[in-house]
C-alpha cells in the first residue's frame, strides 16, 4: 500500500515567541512529526532548546515528537529526554535520534537499547561525510535512520547535493540486512530537494525554513508533501 511521506518541521525555524501557536498550525497542516533540535554548542556549534522546552511541547502536541539530539556523550542526557517523553501523548510513536559521530563502539547499540527500554523508536543520524556503513553493526535494531543534508547546526543552509544518493545507500544496506527503517532526511529540504529525497527512498523530511519561513507555512508543508509523494509514486510505479 502506498504511504505518503511526513513531513516533519524543524522547531528551529519556529517562532518560540508564539510556540503553540506554530505547533497548532503544523498539526492542522498535517505534519507528520514535530522534530525538536537538541544543539548543545559541543558536537555542533549553536545552543538550542533541551529538557525544560520539551516538557512543555510534550503538553501540547498530539504529534509523536522526534527528537534529534546533536549532542556529545548523549548516554550520559538520553535518560532525561526519555523520561519527559513518556508524558507525550503517545511515547511510542515518538523517536529519539542519536548521532553515529558521538557514539563509540559498543555504545551506539546501547544507545539504541536504553531507547527501546523506554518504549520509544531508535534512530540514528550520519552526518554528511559520514559512511552509511556504519551503521551495519545496528540497522537492523533501528526504527529510523536520519541521513543529514547539511552539517548540523542551523537551520536555513543549503542542502547538500548527492544527499539523495546516500538515501539510496542506506536502502541498499537495510535491504542487505533484512530490515526496513525509516529514513528521513535533514537539512535545506524545501519543494525542489522533497522529489529527488522521495524517489531515492526517504520516508520522512525535516523542514524548518522550507515551511516556517514561507509566507503560508500550511501551504509550503503540503506542497512540499505532495511533491514528494507524487515522486514516490511515480518510482513506485516505474518499479512495479
Ligand atoms: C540542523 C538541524 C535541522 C534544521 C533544518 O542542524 O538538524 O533540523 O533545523 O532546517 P532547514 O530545513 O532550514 O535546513
Ligand atoms: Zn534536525
Amino acid at each position: 500500500m502506498f504511504q505518503p511521506v511526513k513531513i516533519a518541521p524543524s522547531i528551529l525555524s519556529a517562532n518560540f515567541m508564539s510556540f503553540q501557536a506554530d505547533i497548532d498550525l503544523i498539526e492542522r497542516a498535517g505534519a507528520g512529526y514535530v522534530h525538536y533540535d537538541v544543539i548543545d554548542g559541543h558536537f555542533a556549534p549553536n545552543l538550542t532548546v533541551g529538557i525544560p522546552v520539551l516538557k512543555q511541547l510534550v503538553k501540547s502536541t498530539s504529534l509523536p515528537v522526534d527528537v534529534h539530539l546533536m549532542i556529545d556523550n548523549p548516554e550520559r542526557e538520553l535518560p532525561w529526554f526519555l523520561d519527559v517523553l513518556q508524558g507525550a501523548a503517545d511515547p511510542t510513536a515518538c523517536v529519539v535520534t542519536v548521532h553515529a559521530e558521538a557514539l563509540y563502539g559498543p555504545q551506539l547499540a546501547r544507545a539504541v537499547e536504553v531507547i527501546h527500554a523506554a518504549g520509544c523508536k531508535a534512530a540514528v543520524a550520519l552526518k554528511p561525510c559520514t559512511p552509511v556503513a556504519v551503521l551495519a553493526p545496528v540497522i537492523a535494531e533501528l526504527e529510523m535512520v536520519l541521513v543529514m543534508s547539511v552539517e548540523p547546526g542551523f537551520s536555513g543552509q543549503s542542502y547538500i547535493e548527492g544527499s539523495d544518493a546516500k538515501v539510496a545507500e542506506v536502502v541498499a544496506l537495510a535491504r542487505a540486512a533484512g530490515a526496513s527503517p525509516l529514513i528521513e532526511v535533514d537539512g535545506g529540504v524545501g519543494v525542489a530537494t522533497a522529489p529527488l529525497l522521495a524517489a531515492a527512498g526517504a520516508d520522512v523530511l525535516v523542514c524548518g525554513n522550507a515551511v516556517f519561513a514561507a509566507e503560508d507555512p500550511a501551504a509550503a508543508l503540503m506542497r512540499i508533501e505532495q511533491a514528494a509523494d507524487e515522486a514516490r509514486e511515480a518510482t513506485l510505479a516505474a518499479q512495479a
